[in-house]
């Protein structure tokens, strides 16, 4: 005659043996063990049929209250085993407050450029630009810089292939523009006196890269003709100029110095760590340019000026090496996050 499971010992058993298992594979096996289809559990619970008819209600009942019970302590040791491995809980906590998107900054020479712009409109001048690949005739010979002239050596020009844009063997040559002044010219030829505009853009040279010379840089061109101007509004407008951008103790040069588009021509220096460093280059437009656009030279004069932008910035923001601003280092650029605003 069969006896009835001692049910008591059987679930002390089983809840030691889970309690011992260290981690959700030994549950896994435990579950097999007891509660799987040829598990201990399901054994007992078929061999109810084998007691006296008396005794069967009450022992099937007991033993399926204790494989629910198994299944329930079984459920909780894997929730327990996870919590041990993540301790921060649930993966996702809803009441954490948001992650920031990292977000990016204005580049220094950006920041330059826009606050030059805004100098030079609040002194009345336009802003245009110009095309980057700019035509041999534009970039040099109305330029007065004719193809066996010196002054080209002034500008190492970086080429376009003749055949790039199928021009073939004497069609007109192209170039990175080595300069913004040919934009003096395009404009010219749109528009009449009086004139006050100004060109940012990028600049192209096949130059030997040192702490103060970049192959690619920005220049501010600048136009200005009407009756009756001197080399004294130009001397006048650019000390007001740099005066605006760097307040009124900013110690400058001017120097003469030679453009063929220009007569007389000039440069300006600033004074730059015990030193000076050329900002720009300047002049009185040459009177053959003034007539080149149909106008009376006589009547209407000007000027013209060239504004390097690097290195405004480096002096702006006491940068010594001009190659830092195009090095693409982020614990440099990240120096002028949220200086945008500042003027
Ligand atoms: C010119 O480019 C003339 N087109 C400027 C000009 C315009 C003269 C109108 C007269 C009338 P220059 O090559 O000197 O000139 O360059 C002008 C300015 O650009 C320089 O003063 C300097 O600030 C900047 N610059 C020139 N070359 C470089 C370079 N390689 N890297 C960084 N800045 C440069």
């Amino acid at each position: 005659m069969p006896t009835p499971p001692d049910l008591e010992t059987l679930e002390h058993d089983a809840r030691a043996a889970l309690d011992a298992a260290p981690d959700a594979q030994a549950v896994e096996l435990w579950r097999i063990d007891w509660l799987g289809r040829k598990g201990r559990l399901t054994a007992l619970l078929r061999s109810v049929r084998d007691l006296p008819p008396d005794q069967r209600p009450a022992v099937g009942a007991a033993a399926n209250r204790l494989k629910a019970a198994l299944q329930t302590a079984h459920d909780a040791r894997l929730d327990a085993l996870q919590a041990q491995q993540s301790p921060a809980g649930p993966q996702i906590d809803v009441t954490l407050p948001g992650r920031r998107a990292p977000h990016g900054g204005l580049h220094p020479i950006t920041i330059t450029r826009r606050s030059m712009e805004r100098t030079f409109r609040d002194m009345g001048f336009d802003v245009v630009e110009g095309p980057d690949v700019e035509l041999e005739r534009y970039n040099f010979d109305r330029l007065r810089i004719p193809a066996d002239h010196p002054a080209r050596e002034m500008w190492d020009t970086i080429w376009i292939a003749d055949d790039a844009e199928g021009e073939g063997e004497g069609g007109p040559r192209k170039l990175l523009r080595t300069h913004t002044s040919p934009m003096q010219i395009r404009y010219l030829e749109r528009r009449k006196p009086p004139i006050r505009v100004i060109v940012p853009g990028a600049c192209y040279r096949y130059e030997a890269v040192d702490a103060t010379h970049e192959w690619m840089l920005s220049q501010f061109e600048g136009l200005v003709i009407d009756e009756g101007l001197s080399f004294a509004h130009l001397k006048g407008t650019l000390e007001s100029f740099v005066q605006r951008l760097f307040g009124s103790e900013i110690e400058t040069r001017f120097r003469c110095d030679y453009f063929p588009f220009v007569e007389p021509g000039a440069e300006l220096a600033i004074r730059w760590q015990g030193d000076w460093l050329e900002v720009l280059g300047c002049g009185m437009v040459h009177r053959e340019i003034i007539e080149q656009a149909g106008l009376d030279s006589d009547r209407y004069t000007g000027f013209a000026f060239g504004i390097g932008v690097e290195r405004v910035a480096m002096l702006r923001y006491g940068v010594t090496d001009i190659r830092a601003f195009y090095g693409n280092d982020l614990r440099f650029l990240e120096r002028f996050r949220g200086a945008e605003g500042g003027g």
